[in-house]
C-alpha cells in the first residue's frame, strides 16, 4: 500500500513538474548564441512591478554547450530551476510543510527498500507481495470465470494466460491471508436450514435435497431456458463484495448478481454463465464465461467489484476504454438470480476470500502444465531486444517456473495434497534444459548457469527474474525436504547461488544496477534498471541474505541502497 501511495504522489508531482516545465520553461530551449531578446527584459520588469526590488538577477545558463535555460544569480551563487534538474538528472523533489514551515525535499529515487524483519520462510509471506493487487492492474483484462485467474493483455490485446502473473496473483492472496485481518463473512444460503425467501417464477422449481456424494444439503434449480426472472433472492447487502458458491452444472446455467449504485440507482448485472467467451459486456450487462464442465461441483470465488470494474471498462463495440470508477462504498447487492439447470450450495458474501483465490492460482498450475516438459507456457510472442531472437508462443520463463514453484510449494504445505508437489517437481525440468532446446537454462561464458526470465538467443541474464527463480527453487527444496524426488531443487538452487555470487557485481554500474547483461551479450549500451527494479534487486538480495549470510549480499545491497540516496562509486 505504502508503495502505491508513494508512487501516486510522485506521479502527481511529476505531472506538476512537467507542466511547470511547459509553462515556466516554455522557451528555455533556445539555441545557444541567439541574442537575448528584449522582450524578456520587459517581462521581467512586469513580473516584479508590485514586488520590492529583487535581490537576484536573471541569468542564462549554458547547458553543456547544447542550449540555454534561464537561471538566477544571487551574489556569487547561481540557482538552477529544479524542474530542469528533475528532467536532466531524473531526480525527484517535492515541497512539504512541517509545523507550518515549507521545505523542499530532494529524492534520488522514487522507490523504497523494505528490509526483511526475519529469516525468509517458504511457508510465509512471499517477498512483500501482501502489498500487491495484481487484479487491478490495467494490463489484466479480467479474472477469468472459468478458472479464477488473471488474463493478461500486456503483449497481446486479445488476452492470454501469463504464468508469472497468475503466480503473482496467487502469492499476493496467500500473503494477504497471512497479514490482513479476518474477513467478515455472511452465509446467504447453505441449504442447511429452511428455505430463504427465494422467489420462484412460473415454470421454475427449487428443490432442497441431500447430496450423497458431498454429504450435505444443497439446492437443485430448474428454470425455462429463456426465463428472465428465473429464481431470485432479494438482498440489500453492502460492504462485502466477494461472493463464493459451489455450483454443479447440469445444463446451461447462469448465476446473476445484480448490483445497484446507491446514489444514482443504476443497475449492473454480473452474469456468470456456461459460455466460452471470457468476458463480454452489453451496456450494464457483463458476462463472464464459466465454461461447460457438467456434472461436477466447482467452487466459484468472485470479487464482484473487480468483475464489475473490468466489465464496464471494456466496450465490445468500439473497443474504446471508458474509465468508470465504482467503489464498494457506492454499491450494494440487491439480487441473486439462478437461471437454467443446476445445483448450488454455500452462497457466501465476504470482505475477502484470499485462500480461495490462492487455490484458484495453484489449481491453474496443476491443470495447465505440460506433463512432458514440465513447463507452463507463455502463448504469446515476445521480443526483448533488437539483436535477440523473437520468442515464439509457447516459450517458458525461468521466472514463471520459479514463481510456480513458490505457489505450488505453499499449496502443498497448506493442503498436504500431493498433486501440488508432483506438479512442482515436474516443473524443475525446464531448469535443466538449455534455452535453445526449449528450457530456461543459459550459461555465462560456458561456466555459470543462469535461469532465464526470457530464454533468448543470445542470453539476456535478467537479474530479478533469476533471483525469483532461485527463491522458487528454495521454496520447493525447503517444503519438500526429505523427498528424494525434490532433491534436484536443492542442486539447482545451489548451482544458481554460485552463479549469483560470482556474477552479481556485473550488474553494478557504480551509480545504479543494470536490468540484464545485454551490454555484454549484445555489445551495446547497458540497460539501466528503473528505480523500482533497482529496489527489487536490493529487496531480493536482502531476502537471500537471510538464508545465506555470504557478505557479498549484504555489502552489495548496502552499496546499491547508497545509489538510491545519491551515492556513487568512487572514481580513480
Ligand atoms: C517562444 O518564442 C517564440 C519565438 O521566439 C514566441 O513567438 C513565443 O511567443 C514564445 N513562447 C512563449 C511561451 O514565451
Ligand atoms: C486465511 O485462511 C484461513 C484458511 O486457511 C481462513 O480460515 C482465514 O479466515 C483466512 N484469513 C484471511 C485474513 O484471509
Ligand atoms: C444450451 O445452450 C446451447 C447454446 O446456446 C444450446 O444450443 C442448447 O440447446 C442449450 N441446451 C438446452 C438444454 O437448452
Ligand atoms: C458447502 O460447505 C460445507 C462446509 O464447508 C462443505 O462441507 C460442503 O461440502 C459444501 N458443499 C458443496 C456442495 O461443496
Ligand atoms: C508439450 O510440449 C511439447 C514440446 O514442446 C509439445 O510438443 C507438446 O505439444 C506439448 N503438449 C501440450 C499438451 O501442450
Amino acid at each position: 500500500m505504502m508503495r502505491i501511495n508513494f508512487k501516486t504522489i510522485l506521479l502527481i508531482l511529476m505531472v506538476a513538474v512537467a507542466s511547470s516545465i511547459l509553462t515556466y520553461w516554455g522557451n528555455c530551449t533556445r539555441l545557444l548564441f541567439v541574442n537575448k531578446p528584449e522582450v524578456q527584459l520587459q517581462q521581467k520588469q512586469e513580473q516584479h512591478l508590485v514586488n520590492i526590488e529583487p535581490t537576484y538577477q536573471d541569468i542564462d545558463c549554458n547547458i553543456n554547450g547544447g542550449y540555454l535555460i534561464s537561471c538566477r544569480k544571487e551574489g556569487d551563487e547561481v540557482y538552477i530551476p529544479f524542474s530542469f534538474i528533475h528532467k536532466y538528472f531524473e531526480i525527484y523533489g517535492k515541497l512539504a510543510t512541517y509545523d507550518g514551515v515549507e521545505r523542499f525535499e530532494w529524492l534520488h529515487s522514487y522507490s523504497k527498500i523494505l528490509s526483511p524483519k526475519s529469516k525468509y520462510d517458504s511457508r510465509g509471506v512471499f517477498m512483500t507481495f501482501e502489498n500487491y493487487n495484481v487484479e487491478i492492474r490495467e494490463r489484466v483484462k479480467c479474472i477469468t470465470g472459468y478458472d479464477g485467474v488473471p488474463m493478461s493483455t500486456q503483449w497481446e490485446t486479445q488476452g492470454y494466460y501469463y504464468p508469472t502473473q497468475i503466480a503473482q496473483f496467487g502469492l499476493s492472496h496467500y500473503s494477504k491471508n497471512l497479514t490482513e485481518p479476518e474477513p467478515h463473512r455472511k452465509i446467504i444460503e447453505d441449504a442447511e436450514n429452511l428455505k430463504k425467501n427465494w422467489q420462484i417464477s412460473q415454470g421454475s422449481t427449487l428443490t432442497r435435497t441431500f447430496d450423497e456424494y458431498k454429504n450435505t444439503y444443497i439446492y437443485e434449480f430448474t428454470t425455462p431456458e429463456l426465463s428472465k426472472q428465473g429464481i431470485y433472492l432479494q438482498l440489500n447487502h453492502i460492504l462485502s463484495f466477494v461472493i463464493k458458491f459451489d455450483l454443479y452444472i447440469i445444463d446451461n446455467t447462469t448465476i446473476t448478481i445484480v448490483l445497484q449504485n446507491r446514489e444514482k440507482k443504476d443497475l449492473y448485472y454480473l452474469h456468470y454463465s456456461t459460455i466460452d467467451t471470457v468476458l463480454s459486456t452489453n451496456n450494464n450487462h457483463i458476462y463472464y464465461g464459466i465454461g461447460k464442465r457438467k456434472n461436477t461441483w466447482h467452487r466459484l470465488t468472485r470479487d464482484l467489484i473487480i468483475d464489475l470494474q473490468k466489465g464496464i471498462n471494456i466496450n465490445d463495440n468500439t473497443n474504446k476504454v471508458k474509465k468508470i470508477k465504482l467503489t464498494k462504498l457506492k454499491l450494494k447487492i440487491i439480487k441473486i438470480i439462478l437461471i437454467g439447470n443446476g445445483k448450488i450450495d454455500n452462497i457466501t458474501l465476504s470482505t475477502s476470500e484470499h485462500i480461495e483465490q490462492f487455490y484458484d492460482s495453484a489449481r491453474w498450475f496443476v491443470n495447465n502444465q505440460n506433463k512432458t516438459t514440465g513447463g507452463w507456457s507463455n502463448n504469446v510472442k515476445r521480443k526483448l531486444a533488437i539483436g535477440m531472437n523473437i520468442l515464439e508462443p509457447g516459450w517458458y520463463s525461468g521466472m514463471g517456473q520459479g514463481h510456480a514453484l513458490s505457489v505450488l510449494s505453499r499449496a502443498y504445505y497448506h493442503s498436504g495434497d500431493d498433486n501440488y508437489l508432483i506438479a512442482a517437481i515436474n516443473g524443475l525440468k525446464p531448469f535443466k534444459t538449455l534455452s535453445e532446446n526449449g528450457g530456461v537454462l543459459a550459461k555465462f561464458l560456458d561456466k555459470f548457469i543462469w535461469y532465464e526470465e526470457y530464454p533468448t538467443q543470445p542470453a539476456s541474464f535478467i537479474l530479478n527474474g533469476f533471483i525469483y527463480a532461485l527463491i522458487g527453487l528454495y521454496d520447493l527444496k525447503t517444503i519438500a525436504h526429505g523427498y528424494d524426488d525434490a532433491n534436484d531443487a536443492g542442486k539447482l538452487f545451489d548451482d544458481g547461488m554460485i552463479s549469483l555470487k560470482n556474477m552479481l557485481t556485473l550488474f553494478d554500474t557504480g551509480y545504479r544496477t543494470t536490468y540484464d547483461l545485454r551490454h555484454f551479450t549484445l555489445k551495446i549500451a547497458p540497460n539501466i534498471a528503473r528505480w523500482d527494479y533497482h529496489a527489487t534487486h536490493i529487496n531480493q538480495l536482502l531476502l537471500i541474505n537471510t538464508i545465506d549470510d555470504d557478505p557479498i549480499f549484504s555489502l552489495t545491497a548496502e552499496r546499491w541502497i547508497g545509489y538510491m540516496n545519491g551515492k556513487r562509486a568512487a572514481h580513480n
